[in-house]
């Protein structure tokens, strides 16, 4: 069984989890699309990238599978029992096609790039396979299975950023939105496939950036995630040694881009994940202290608390200066909530190298934390040059006394927050009790949950916060905040 734990499953389902989302329906005519996401945060936004493409070629979206035309399943390759569940997925697609031939089941995202065609010419499983940077050609792709060719797209680009579409929205009425601004990686931890599956790192042209974000706004959002898988290395109109390509044209860095995206609106909040530690400079801190919009929240993974391992797992930073982040943070950042990923049982993890996770984890007292136990992925440094030698008993042992350590702290962390008054964003009824509460999440990105009140879901309200459990602030609202005046 998968041990992997989410201490904040609602936070964990927008992140590198295993979590589904169902496109709702969009009215347009012709043919009909339904599309599944599982993986993180950027699958998410790609499948509303996906959506617009499609809309364009006439397809509408729905919720119901039994009234597709097209199914798209954009799938992970995080972890192998990330794959394993998509795969009963596409059997049981497969079974649907007995009845209806015409289907056309399609797989995109990690999994589509990491196994090319073998899940449509060896396993027979799908009838198209497109890749991270291929959705552009899914119109065609779905024209080539209809006259019976094989329908593979898996190339990788070292420019395609989707930047001129305008994604369209799958969770119809949200209050917060995803917004790429970097695809792939180049940093190669060693554990690690993003690299393989979703290419080289590049980023964003700005302006899009922005004017996505204003858009959402324009349509009631009122926050907004930057998403890239290391947001502190975004860089535009440079190159990867922060020589300028275009002297003519202005260069950004990622505080600069924060700091326009913040003068969106004070109504709307920034998040940005995920920070990197050997990339987060202070001029992001600084970004964000300077901006009462820019959420105080950083995911700042560690993966471990042992330089050795650091080494092995290719991170690019010691322990030392992985503490040296977090004093940064502190000293510019007064109040600031910071969470982490930890991976146990990598490659020749010794009993003293995980203490010093233990250690770590009693220094730092993250407020969230995320925790894998080490999966061996196909074509990673780890596989080539290690041994996945530590034993499935000893990788859950240490899995479950960091989950424990870590639900004390941030049991801790929500405790130090009862008695104060934490502005929180409306996002709607809450799960239990949605007749009696509503919620939403605080700046430091802690979920809340206060009684019902004569406010909508978008508002910013006050809540003084009168009890807490691990993973959610309770209170009541004292006040309800006009929206900010613009000029
Ligand atoms: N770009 C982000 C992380 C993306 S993947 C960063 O560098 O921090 C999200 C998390 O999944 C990672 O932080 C890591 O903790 C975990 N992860 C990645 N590969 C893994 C593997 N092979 N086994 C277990 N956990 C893994
Ligand atoms: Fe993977 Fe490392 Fe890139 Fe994160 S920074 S996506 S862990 S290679
Ligand atoms: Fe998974 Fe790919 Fe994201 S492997 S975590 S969906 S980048």
């Amino acid at each position: 069984m998968d041990k992997t734990i989410k201490l904040d499953k609602e936070i964990d389902e927008a992140r590198q989890g295993e979590a589904t989302m169902v496109a709702p329906e969009h009215r347009t005519h012709g043919k009909k699309l339904y599309v599944e996401s599982y993986g993180c945060a950027m699958n998410f936004a790609d499948s509303e990238v996906v959506a617009s493409i499609m809309a364009k070629d006439g397809y509408s979206t729905t919720r119901d599978v039994e009234e597709a035309d097209v199914v798209l399943i954009n799938t992970c390759s995080i972890r192998e029992n990330a794959e394993q569940r998509v795969r009963r997925r596409l059997t049981n697609f497969k079974k649907r096609k007995v009845h209806q031939p015409s289907l056309v089941v399609g797989i995109l995202g990690c999994m589509a790039e990491r196994l090319k065609k073998d899940l449509l010419e060896e396993e027979k499983l799908v009838d198209l396979v497109a890749g991270p940077d291929a959705y552009r050609d899914l119109p065609n792709l779905i024209e080539e299975v209809g006259t019976g060719q094989k329908a593979v797209n898996v190339l990788l680009s070292r420019e395609e950023t989707y930047a001129d579409i305008s994604p369209v929205k799958l969770d119809t009425g949200g209050v917060s939105s995803f917004v790429s601004i970097t695809r792939g990686c180049d940093n190669m931890c060693s554990f690690c496939v993003v690299p393989f599956t979703r290419g080289r790192e590049r980023s964003r042209d700005p302006e899009t950036i922005v004017q996505e974000c204003r858009d959402l706004f324009e349509q009631g959002y009122r926050e907004v995630t930057l998403l890239g898988q290391n947001v502190d290395s975004y860089r535009w109109n440079m190159t990867s040694k922060g020589e300028i390509k275009d002297a003519d044209k202005p260069t950004t860095n990622f505080a600069e881009l924060m700091d326009m995206v913040a003068q969106v609106s004070p109504d709307l909040r920034v998040r940005f994940s995920t920070s990197h530690p050997k990339d987060m400079g202070d001029d992001v801190l600084e970004v964000m202290a300077k901006h009462e919009n820019i959420c105080k929240y950083i995911h700042l993974p560690v993966q471990s608390g042992n330089t050795e391992m650091l080494k092995r797992m290719n991170r690019g930073y010691s322990r030392e200066w992985y503490l040296d982040r977090i004093d940064a943070i502190r000293r510019i950042l007064p109040v600031c909530s910071i969470s982490t990923d930890l991976i146990t049982g990598f490659c020749d993890e010794t009993e003293e190298e995980h203490a010093d996770t233990i250690s770590m984890m009693n220094i730092v007292k993250w407020e969230f934390a995320y925790m894998y136990k080490y999966s061996e992925r196909p074509k990673t440094l780890a596989e080539r040059r290690f041994e996945d030698n530590v034993p499935e008993e000893v990788k859950s042992a240490r899995l479950t006394e960091i989950i424990n350590l870590q639900q004390e702290h941030s049991k801790m962390r929500h405790k130090d927050m009862v008695g104060s008054i934490q502005k929180v964003l409306v996002e709607g009824p809450a799960k239990k009790q949605p007749d009696l509460f509503m919620s939403g999440r605080a700046d430091n990105n802690s979920m809340t949950v206060f009684p019902k009140g004569d406010f909508d879901k978008g508002t910013y309200v006050l809540v003084k916060i009168n009890d807490c459990t691990t993973a959610t602030l309770l209170g009541e609202v004292v006040e309800v905040l006009p929206p900010a005046k613009t000029n």
